[in-house]
């Protein structure tokens, strides 16, 4: 049976010039959201008279972009190699501010995005006092993926009776978390968006989300709205992340509204395949690298391994997959055995994904698109696309902001209570 492989398709292209999200696409070209993915993906041939439409728009889109565009001004917290950067430039944002402590992740994001801004390191060295949280430039926006360290209010009670002060600042002291709220604190930027894994939720009993909840609802007086998001419908990956959205002022966003895409991609979408060009050192003469195939010793280990605890009557272990799967999470461990994820091969040993997979995986690249630079070592490059935000999934909470997000920053601050619909038709007729 032949197969058929995505391919470069000049649609996408087209859409990305329009400045068009999947979404207004599907509703201007009267076709479904997942037809229009399929015409992104190359997996269909795009009607022609849809490839007119948008070329027409494409043509305009500096007229367009214009209005589409919000021109704010964000920063990028616990930036990695910068998911949420790709996804906030898209809808117009400009970053001023980035933080990123990993040297190798900073090598990674300065090789693929201009910034006219020093990246600077450990955010802890800019939340010390009033002078150090100066040095963080004014913004409208705050995006960050900030890691999964847990905290636990247990001692609180304890530093409570020592007549220590309530709240954030003692609740949380020590966490990156008290470094975020004291940064939102003194900038009150208009909105942000925070991701982190989902457990986040039930962590101490539910506890940690509490008083995160608590801090940015009733101490930074933020409205927000969160919602605990699959990639699984913009990517053939299985990566549940909570994505937590604030507004300085009630504008109305929630989470209630956000929709996935009616779109189930495969993995044959991102790996390598025969039609493509070589890219050393992954992909060699049509085919992936020997590398990436499982020593003899490491794939008996797993074998062993999986079989000991199936044995004891639980599911631990790697996990084989083919084209016409959908992978587990990507973990920033991959790199050690790759056995969340390993990829069945005819006649051989399974393998690990490649990077550049991984970059298809998260989002960086397109669907057979091998854009995204990848200057670091494969053991560098698992560990930060193991890290990141699927982009797209940050791409679609970015879109769905971008309304509120020009509603923020046109309406005067003492215009606190306007429904977003009076303020849409405000700057409609601004123009
Ligand atoms: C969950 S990852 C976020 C990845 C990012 N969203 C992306 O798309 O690549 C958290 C990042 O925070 C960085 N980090 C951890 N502690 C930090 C600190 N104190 N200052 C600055 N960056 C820090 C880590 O190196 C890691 O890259």
């Amino acid at each position: 049976m032949s197969k058929t492989y995505p391919v470069k398709s000049n649609f996408n292209e087209l859409l990305e010039k329009s400045g068009l999200s999947p979404k207004e696409a599907s509703e201007i070209l009267d076709v479904s959201e997942r037809t229009i993915y399929r015409w992104i993906n190359g997996d269909s041939k795009p009607k022609s008279l849809a490839c007119k439409l948008v070329k027409d728009l494409s043509e305009k889109a500096n007229t367009l972009s214009v209005k589409r565009k919000a021109e704010f001004k964000y920063i990028d917290l616990f930036a990695g190699i910068g998911g949420f950067r790709k996804a906030f430039d898209s809808i117009g944002g400009h970053c001023v501010f980035t933080s990123e402590w990993d040297k190798n992740s900073r090598i990674t994001y300065q090789a693929n995005y201009q910034c006219d801004h020093d990246l600077v390191g450990d955010i802890r060295g800019f939340t010390q006092d009033e002078e150090s949280l100066k040095l963080i430039p004014e913004h409208d926006v705050l995006v960050a993926g900030f890691p999964c360290q847990p905290f636990s209010i247990a001692g609180v009670s304890k530093k409570n009776s020592l007549g220590k002060a309530h709240g954030f600042k003692c609740d949380t002291q020590g966490t990156l978390f008290f470094d975020l709220a004291q940064i939102i604190e003194y900038h009150e930027p208009k909105a942000f968006l925070l991701e982190n894994v989902k457990n986040l939720v039930s962590h101490d009993k539910g506890n940690t989300f509490k008083v995160i909840k608590r801090t940015l609802e009733e101490e930074l007086g933020y409205f927000i709205s969160h919602k605990v998001i699959d990639a699984r419908y913009w990517v053939p990956q299985h990566r549940e992340r909570i994505f937590i959205v604030g507004f300085k002022k009630d504008l109305g966003f929630g989470f209630d509204n956000f929709s996935v895409p009616d779109f189930n991609p495969l993995l044959e979408t991102i790996l390598h395949n025969p039609n493509e060009e070589d890219e050393l050192p992954f992909f060699i003469d049509g085919n992936v690298a020997d590398k990436y195939t499982l020593t003899p010793k490491l794939w008996d280990y797993l074998v062993s391994y999986k079989a000991k605890h199936r044995a004891k009557g639980n599911g631990f272990g790697f996990s084989l997959t083919n084209e016409k799967g959908v992978s587990r999470t990507l973990s920033a461990r991959y790199y050690k055995d790759g056995s969340e994820i390993l990829i069945d091969q005819k006649g051989k040993r399974p393998r690990r994904l490649t990077p550049r997979e991984c970059a298809r995986l998260m989002g960086f690249d397109n669907f057979g698109e091998s854009n995204f630079k990848i200057p670091v070592s494969d053991t560098q490059a698992y560990r930060q696309f193991g890290n990141a935000v699927v982009v797209p999934v940050a791409k679609s909470i970015a879109e769905m902001m971008l309304p509120y997000i020009q509603a923020a920053i046109n309406i005067p601050d003492n215009q606190l209570e306007i429904p977003l619909h009076e303020i849409e038709s405000k700057i409609a007729a601004n123009g």
